[in-house]
């Protein structure tokens, strides 16, 4: 599969996923063979960009966690602030998860592109439970968490939307303003029954740092509640695979780097030392280079070999299993590609993480 932005679509090239619009209309289904017309609409409605299928394919194992049609109704109900159905989509999100043959997240996986935060938030939700497992977790912890995760943001309602989509760096008020929203989110969620004190306290304490520089509270360690632990690694790392209005995405080895510098910094070593078992570090449909120069094609991952993945070596077809096969031993990737974006003249990495100010 490969990402084609909606000024480089062609006629004849097969969609890779459903395509659905914020009310949850669906606009493209998923192996449907795009035409004119439809390439044409999805300009009209500004779309980015979508998957299609490729030469490399056919050796591609892409798993599907969270159809996008349940997505599509997930944020809706997020929208429309329907805790109940929220509950219901985390913890379906939960028992996908566990249903899958490994627990490996693929990035691909996640929504691109998403400019809407309740769609960060499903990906933060499916990042969240991932590592929560990886963490031994309970299933009743995980639906927990993954409620959390889904509801963590929920006080972004209240910030203008010409702070929150601003396309440059916040001034200090505007920043001040917009670390606010943990606060408003727990405030929102006082009188909902079914949202725990737990839930409330993580979605305060989302923003803290470990090492007590984060935000609201300035709590550090274990004061910190472990949902709030797990959904500040998350968080962190879906604002980074991401486009935004005022950053480029940040491609994998500069997401691993960072999250794995900020161990006990930022982020709580546990939590990091999970997500590096269970997210992988290059998603299926990632290009990368190889030690030896020739680019490839991620079409695999598994549990535990994080930097050697399953590739097929662009142009020739042959297929390398970085980490079985013994004539690939000298073998490395020295760089990747972002799998979201082919360059649309914004700057490179941008402004920093976020504006809601997720790097502090
Ligand atoms: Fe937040």
């Amino acid at each position: 599969m490969k990402y084609v932005r909606s000024d480089q679509l062609l006629p004849g090239m097969v969609s890779l996923k459903s395509i659905y619009d914020q009310r949850g209309v669906c606009l493209l289904a998923a192996n449907h063979v795009l035409t004119l017309p439809i390439i044409f609409q999805l300009r009209k409605q500004k779309y980015p960009g979508l998957y299609v299928y490729d030469e490399y394919s056919e050796f591609e194992n892409l798993k599907q966690v969270f159809g996008e049609a349940r997505r599509a109704r997930a944020v809706k109900a997020m929208h429309a602030l329907n805790i109940d159905q929220v509950i219901f989509f985390a913890t379906s999100i939960v028992e996908s998860i566990l249903h899958m043959e490994d627990q490996l997240l693929d990035m691909a996986q996640l929504k691109e592109n998403n400019h809407d935060i309740y769609e960060h938030s499903v990906n933060v939700a499916m990042v969240a439970t991932v590592c929560g497992v990886g963490m031994g977790l309970s299933d009743f912890q995980l639906k927990e968490l993954a409620t959390t995760a889904m509801l963590h943001d929920i006080g972004k309602m209240a910030i203008p939307d010409e702070i929150l989509n601003k396309p440059g760096k916040l001034t200090p008020e505007e920043m001040t303003l917009m670390r606010t929203h943990s606060e408003i989110g727990a405030t929102m969620l006082c009188h909902v029954d079914a949202v725990n004190d737990e839930i409330r306290k993580s979605i305060l304490m989302h923003h803290e740092n470990y090492d007590g520089s984060g935000y609201p509270t300035g709590a550090k360690g274990k004061e910190i509640p472990l949902y709030a632990r797990i959904i500040h690694v998350a968080d962190v790392y879906d604002a980074m695979i991401q486009k935004r209005s005022y950053k480029q995405p940040f491609n994998p080895l500069e997401v691993i780097e960072y999250l794995m510098g900020n161990a006990g910094i930022m982020f709580d070593i546990e939590v990091i030392y999970s997500f590096l078992r269970y997210v992988v570090v290059y998603p299926v449909g990632t290009t990368v280079t190889l030690s030896d120069g020739r680019k490839a094609r991620v079409v695999q991952n598994r549990q535990d070999m994080a930097l050697r993945p399953v590739v097929v070596v662009l142009g020739s077809k042959e297929q390398l299993d970085l980490a079985d096969d013994p004539s690939c031993y000298n073998l490395t990737i020295v760089a990747a590609d972002c799998v979201f974006h082919e360059g649309d003249g914004l700057e490179p990495l941008g402004y920093g993480l976020s504006n809601s100010g997720v790097a502090g």
